[in-house]
């Protein structure tokens, strides 16, 4: 082919050479690392967005090392021809020692789950290798937006990395701190870590140490002086290992200590993996690799290319593989040739010239990045405006890896409607270079390059050459402005660009030239010729702009296809961006020429940046209960598997690998409701690699008696009693499809009503001052756990069946898949690792599918692994239930809410699943913190035919909760009092009932609503926020506080059980297991703490096995916050038993000798280790296994007057800005406090707490699902569009706040929670004495729980976000209270502020319910 040589590529992965495999053109760099063994890279999403996969690439680029990190998962293989790859496992490993940026996250919280975590290494450690010299905080958030976290919250990871950035040392200056931290400066006091290494509730910095550290440095990390200096060059061995080790002693204790001296021995002399020798002098050649169904060619000359486009000239190219990858993983198709054009060096040269800049095609963003840094160094500001608003975009432009990769080239030919780069490029008017097959050259300007959707005018064969980017005159002005959307979305708001050219005139400055270019309004980029007629030869005044304004419009209707409120939409956001245009001229000009274009007063130019607010990294401060020094339960200790998550040894589910295992892949209904006809699988059993079909008639289902069934191509060898009925809590599914596929919007029954009622509501619903009606619309949300279901299941001898599941419900899984095969559940072991996230989306949802899969194994008599794809994940796992609730609110003059009569719709999908469940629970939690004397709450579950709905954290809870918090904004805004005076008022006080007959304990309610109230100086913050929205027009700022009272355990009262097994072995070790599962939040470290505190023994000598079936049954789901509570009970059960076994020998050993002979004298009085009284006890056959139990017996279950074991308490003041003009907003600051006891490792529990914040602040201000529907009739009717992370925004790294407290209420500050001495341990462990009086029982050791309670303080940032709106709305002239659903995305709060650019709007965005 083209002459290119078959040679072998070859490449180096963690320093070891590799002859890449022929004929693998389709692998992912991904795909062969993992078949390598190489799991520690995971497949998160496939689509470049959330890092799971992220690997470091070195080569030679120019004749310069070059570091990168790249998605392997969009990297193809044989670009890795010539490479070094490093992966985690060349990072660091428990064996060889971590390296300095694993030790950091483990230390430092930063991993929960840990399937993100090898991700987050690799983008930092690449991070690191990438930049001469250390990079900046900036650098670092920046790289770290393409990671996505769902269970931490980001924050330890950002604290575990701070300590790699250059910081400029005067603002870690311990002088700088305290001024920063005294209340003076800030107007409250900031938590400080104290003296001792732990943070708490301790003496301030400011005060210990003012006098002593003045003017030393202060290390970013920790806060505390030392001596690294924040500006030498990055030292992997030295900063973390010596000072910054400083940070790690505040979070640790036996397990987490600093490094010893000879870990930092081992970590300073830990060898970074280097550039192998053979590829320093590697020259890359000529590539032609043929595969089964593409064949991969790499010419490495511009020659070699035009000639393999002759020959070729409909061959796909390929520079970074983003677009093409994701196409081909989308379509299930390759394209049969592709060309790689990255090695072909006059596609990737920059030649600065006079007047331009000539950029070559395969020139990366990051490339171009630097090089917009270099210009806008070197040159005049107004020369480089086209770079500058280059550079603001491509800072915007993803994660590292992306930009690594993706090329200027691939971005413009790809020509997607709301392509950054196009939409600038034809404002500033560049020109595109193209090269035809026989080397003739053609310079197109972009809008003449752009065709149609996805459609350019290139010929077959011709290839982009370069791009001519201008340098701009004085008084030429460029812009760029994006809403931040979806990247493939091409009916997103989408993006604009801005051009124009000013000269002075008669005293003032008229428009020479404009060009206005719309992106993601049509189906590709286009200029707006009308308002670019209307701008020039005009003045530059108001009069021209809202002439302007009103061609745009008329461009903006000719452009988009749409109506109703998305094209209102794309109005209001084009309408906007040319404002802010205007606005940010204005303030240029002014810096140019002062006092020339007073256009605009300074509150209005508060729109002109487009950027909200960023001080780089965020930050935190965590304050909690300290613990006695000599205790083991109740300190911050590391989770026990950090270490090996941050060196991607932790194994997951899918990284199991077993002797001839089969691969499942779904085929699933591409209808919403239909009849299943029939079904042939005999195309699919003629494909490479296929060996069998399961269906319905697998089962037994209808037509398949035979045998042997040529249909499937299975050999039926006995005869199994499969049963096709699944269905956790109802049999109403099938494992297999059998003659209906159900599932999309309309409601086509509901189930009966459940209520909860307190008061008389009719009589006093009128008797109140006032009256409303209203509702509330909650939309759906998707778990997003990093790690996607996954499952494989492993046939025995004797019908045994092992299943190997990351489910969160071990059991469910036993009894449902036997019940499917028709064994007995003892013939079934479920075993559980851990589980990269759940959230109550690893329950139930997966079994039919597991199911499937064991049939299929069955059949087969081999393993059989199924993994879900991302987007297959989200599109049949169920979601989070909508719902919709209809209200009317009594309430009297005062605020006082006397009534609330309220009707819930759920959303529950064609199946019951956990429907029920949800509906109870969200009832019980229908009053949050208020008590409504007279109330009355129903709740029905609509069946639809959409993927059936499931349990998510909170289950309904928090859907509900919003509700209520909707009504009582709803109530203050109409009465025009302080929102936390309404909350307050009506908020329950001690010893009052709730709504489902539980008593409102003590007063940790009203504790925590203070504490937080204080914390974050609630009125001067106030007040100040009032002060900036007079000042501000297009700026707005808006805080909110609301509480929190959420109750812990499962609403069915026969699921709060549990039990564990603990066996001391003859050495002295202890292994524990339980029926819980790990899935991050840190269950299993607790249980070992507990294990070891009750033994009175180290924690080192505590080990936690696996969750399986087969030892210990009928567990309950690790759900419902109940974990912990029942395991750890569960475990000092058992310990107490083995303590009490212990204990004469214990004792015994101090009074005989050796050789059993009474010792005399006092030398004889010391006790013997554990180690030697177990031996003793073994020896005097004592049995050293317990079994523990623990049963929450007081619990009444749904109905009775006590559902719950207690409330956990808590509340959340935040801070937002938003920015008017595009609706999108920052979190500026979150206090939340929480009152969890005496916590059992507050590390743990308050990484639950900011995890559950920010998964809550998804919920209800970004996270959003688009399905098929009336309002969505551009898509397939039932399909789901927001099938990855692309289109479905978690939040980022960039969407927390920038400043995060959180605060556990102080129970007994310094109370032990047990004394480590044996048998005494179990005194402690309840909650008693002092804390009993006010604290429910059967606590362990006096703590609460904090998995679901602090999710729904997250809803704090979307109240503060609707008082930002209020305030916008009250300048606009609207002082009325307005409906704002939940998710607020940009879009719906953009259109809800309703001003002069949004006037043509009716209709907000519709929410899929
Ligand atoms: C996670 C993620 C985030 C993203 N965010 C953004 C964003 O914020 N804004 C935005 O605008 N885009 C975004 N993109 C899109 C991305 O920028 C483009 O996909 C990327 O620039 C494509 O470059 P590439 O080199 O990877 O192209 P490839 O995938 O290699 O190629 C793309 C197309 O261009 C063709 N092609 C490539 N080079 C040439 C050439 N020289 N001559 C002729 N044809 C050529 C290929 O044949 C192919 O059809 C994102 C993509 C991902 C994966
Ligand atoms: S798996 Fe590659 S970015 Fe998500
Ligand atoms: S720890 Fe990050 S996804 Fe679980």
């Amino acid at each position: 082919m083209v002459g290119l040589p078959d040679k072998m590529p070859i490449c180096y992965v963690n320093g070891k050479r590799r002859i890449l495999p022929r004929g693998q053109a389709e692998l992912t760099l991904l795909e062969y690392l993992r078949d390598e063994g190489l799991t520690g890279t995971k497949l998160g999403c496939g689509e470049g967005v959330c890092g799971a996969c992220t690997v470091m690439v070195s080569d030679l680029h120019q004749g310069e090392l070059r570091h990168r990190s790249v998605n392997a998962c969009l990297f193809p293989l044989y670009a890795a021809d010539g490479k070094h790859i490093v992966t985690i496992e060349g990072v660091g490993s428990l064996k060889a020692g971590l390296h300095p940026v694993q030790q950091r996250l483990a230390t430092l919280h930063g991993s929960q789950c840990g399937f993100c975590t090898p991700g987050f290494v690799m983008a930092m450690y690449a991070l690191l290798r990438a930049t001469n010299g250390r990079p900046s905080e900036q650098q670092i958030a920046v790289s770290l937006a393409g990671n996505l976290c769902r269970c931490t919250g980001y924050r330890p990871i950002v604290d575990a990395f701070k300590v790699f950035a250059h910081v400029p040392a005067k603002a870690y200056t311990d002088d700088s701190i305290q001024a920063q931290e005294s209340p003076a400066a800030n107007g409250h006091n900031t938590p400080h870590l104290s003296e001792d290494g732990f943070p708490g509730f301790k003496r301030p910095l400011a005060q210990t140490e003012q006098s002593q550290a003045s003017s030393k440095k202060v290390c970013p990390s920790t806060g505390r002086p030392c001596d690294c200096s924040g500006s030498e060059p990055p030292a992997f061995n030295g900063h973390t290992a010596a000072t910054g080790a400083s940070a790690e002693v505040q979070h640790s204790n036996t397990s987490s200590k600093v490094p010893s001296a000879a870990e930092q021995a081992n970590l300073r002399g830990f060898s970074e993996p280097i550039f192998p020798a053979e590829l320093r002098s590697y020259q890359a050649q000529d590539l032609c690799l043929v595969g089964l169904e593409c064949t991969w060619l790499r010419p490495v000359s511009l020659a070699k290319l035009l000639e393999a486009r002759q020959q070729h000239p409909d061959a796909r190219l390929v520079a970074g593989h983003n677009e093409v990858g994701i196409e081909r993983k989308y379509n299930q198709t390759t394209p049969p040739l592709l060309i790689s054009i990255s090695e072909v060096p006059e596609l990737s040269q920059i030649q600065v010239g006079k007047t331009a800049v000539l950029v070559g095609a395969t020139v990366t963003l990051t490339q171009l990045l630097d090089l917009c840094s270099h210009l806008i160094a070197r040159r005049p500001a107004h020369e480089t405006r086209c770079f500058s608003a280059l550079s603001n975009q491509l800072q915007h432009f993803s994660g590292n890896q992306v930009r690594n990769m993706a090329t200027l080239g691939g971005n413009i030919v790809n020509a997607s409607p709301i392509s950054d780069i196009n939409a600038i490029m034809m404002a500033i008017g560049a020109s595109y270079e193209l090269v035809g097959s026989d080397g003739s050259r053609t310079a197109l300007l972009p809008q003449d390059f752009l065709m149609g959707f996805r459609k350019t005018k290139l010929q077959p064969g011709e290839t982009l050459l370069q791009v001519s980017i201008p340098f701009t005159s004085q008084h030429e002005f460029v812009a760029e402005y994006k809403q931040s959307h979806k990247r493939e979305d091409c009916l997103a708001v989408g993006n604009a660009g801005f051009y124009a050219q000013l000269q002075s005139s008669d005293g003032g400055w008229s428009i020479e030239r404009a060009r206005i270019s719309l992106g993601g309004v049509g189906p590709f980029t286009q200029l707006a010729p009308q308002a670019a007629q209307a701008m020039q030869q005009q003045p530059w005044s108001r009069a021209t702009l809202d002439r302007t304004l009103a061609a745009l419009s008329k461009d903006v209707n000719q452009v988009s296809g749409t109506q109703g409120w998305r094209l209102n939409m794309h109005q209001a956001a084009i309408a906007s961006f040319l404002f802010r245009f205007f606005l940010s001229v204005s303030v240029q000009l002014e810096a140019e020429v002062p006092g020339s274009a007073p256009l605009f007063g300074p509150s209005e130019l508060s729109g002109a940046p487009a950027d909200l607010p960023s001080d780089g990294l965020s930050k935190g401060a965590q304050l909690f209960p300290l613990a006695s020094p000599e205790a083991i339960v109740g300190h911050p200790t590391m989770h026990m598997a950090a270490r090996s998550q941050t060196t991607g040894e932790a194994q997951f589910a899918g990284d199991i690998k077993l002797v001839g295992m089969h691969h499942a892949a779904l085929v699933t209904s591409t209808r919403p409701h239909a009849r299943l006809v029939s079904v042939d699988a005999s195309a699919a059993l003629q494909m490479e690699g296929v060996s069998s079909f399961c269906d319905a008639r697998t089962m037994g289902g209808p037509g398949e008696n035979a045998a042997t069934s040529t249909a499937t191509g299975l050999q039926h060898q006995q005869q199994h009693n499969y049963s096709n009925a699944a269905g956790h809590m109802k049999q109403d599914e099938e494992v297999f499809a059998s003659s209906e596929v159900h599932t999309v919007g309309q409601v086509i029954g509901m189930g009966p009503e459940n209520k909860v009622q307190v008061g008389d509501i009719d009589a006093w619903l009128h008797k109140c001052d006032h009256m409303l009606e209203g509702s509330v619309v909650v939309g759906a949300q998707e778990h997003f756990y990093m790690e996607p279901q996954v499952s494989v299941v492993q046939p025995q001898e004797n019908d045994e069946l092992i299943i190997h599941a990351s489910t969160q419900s071990a059991t469910a899984y036993q009894h449902d898949i036997a019940r499917s095969l028709g064994l007995p559940s003892h013939k079934v072991v479920c075993h559980v690792k851990r589980v990269g996230g759940a959230f109550g989306g690893k329950e139930t949802r997966f079994i039919p599918i597991t199911a499937a899969a064991a049939v299929a194994a069955r059949e087969l008599g081999r393993p059989v692994r199924i993994a879900l794809e991302r987007h297959e994940d989200m599109a049949i796992s169920g979601h989070r239930h909508p719902f919709l609730i209809k209200y009317k609110v009594g309430y009297n003059k005062d605020g006082e809410v006397k009534a609330v009569d309220a009707e819930a719709f759920c959303n529950g999908g064609w199946c019951l699943d956990m429907s029920q469940a949800v509906i109870g629970k969200a009832l019980l939690h229908a009053d949050n913190a208020y008590r409504v004397p007279h109330l009355r709450f129903t709740g029905r579950i609509c069946r639809t035919h959409t993927v059936s709905n499931t349990s998510m954290r909170g289950l309904g809870g928090p859907q509900i909760m919003l509700a209520i918090e909707s009504i009582l904004d709803r109530v203050a805004t109409e009465l025009q009092l302080p929102q936390e005076r309404v909350r307050s008022l009506n908020m329950y006080q001690p010893g009052e009932k709730a709504v489902c007959g539980q008593a409102v304990e003590a007063g940790q309610l009203r504790a925590c609503w203070d504490k937080t109230l204080e914390t974050s100086s609630f009125p001067e913050r106030s007040a100040q926020v009032a002060l900036f929205n007079q000042g501000s027009r297009w700026r707005k700022r808006g805080i909110c506080t609301i509480p929190v009272k959420f109750g812990v355990g499962f609403a069915g009262k026969f699921m709060n059980q549990g039990g564990a097994l603990v066996h001391i072995y003859m050495d002295g070790t202890v292994l524990v297991t339980t029926g819980g599962i790990e899935m991050g939040q840190g269950l299993h470290t607790k249980c070992c703490m507990v294990a070891a505190q009750e033994l009175g023994i180290p924690l080192d000598r505590v080990h936690i096995a696996e969750t399986a079936t087969d030892k210990v049954p009928n567990t309950s789901p690790s759900a419902a916050s109940a974990s912990s509570d029942l395991y750890c009970m569960a475990v000092i059960d058992a310990c107490s038993q083995l303590r009490d076994r212990l204990a004469p020998f214990r004792q015994a050993k101090a009074a005989h000798t050796a050789d059993g002979q009474q010792e005399s004298g006092s030398g004889a009085q010391k006790p013997p280790s554990f180690p030697e009284a177990v031996r003793a006890a073994y020896m005097a056959m004592v049995d050293l296994s317990a079994r523990g139990f623990h049963a929450v017996t007081q619990v009444t279950g749904l109905g009775g007057d006590m559902p719950f074991k207690y409330w956990t308490y808590g509340a959340a003041a935040t801070e937002v800005e938003l920015d008017v003009l595009t609706g999108a907003h920052k979190v500026l600051r979150a206090d939340i406090v929480m009152d969890l006891g005496q916590p059992l490792n507050p590390a743990l529990d308050i990484g639950q707490i900011e995890g559950a914040y920010v998964q809550g602040l998804g919920m209800t201000c970004k996270e959003e699902l688009v399905w098929g529907d009336v309002e969505h009739d551009w898509l397939p009717r039932g399909h789901l569009q927001t099938r990855g992370p692309g289109s479905y925004m978690i939040p980022t790294v960039e969407d927390i706040p920038a400043d995060l407290r959180v605060t556990l209420l102080e129970d007994e500050p310094g109370r032990a929670p047990s004394s480590t001495s044996p048998g005494a341990a179990g005194a402690g462990s309840m909650s008693e004495g002092k804390s009993s009086e006010k604290r429910p029982p059967g606590l362990v050791y006096s703590s609460k729980n904090a998995g679901e309670p602090p999710f729904f303080l997250g809803a704090s940032a979307f109240f503060a976000l609707k008082q930002a709106v209020y305030a916008a709305r009250r300048d606009a002239g609207h002082p009325a209270w307005i409906q704002l659903d939940s998710p607020a995305s940009t879009e719906r709060v953009r259109m809800s502020c309703a001003d002069h650019l949004t006037s043509n709007s009716t209709k907000l965005p519709p929410i899929c319910c």
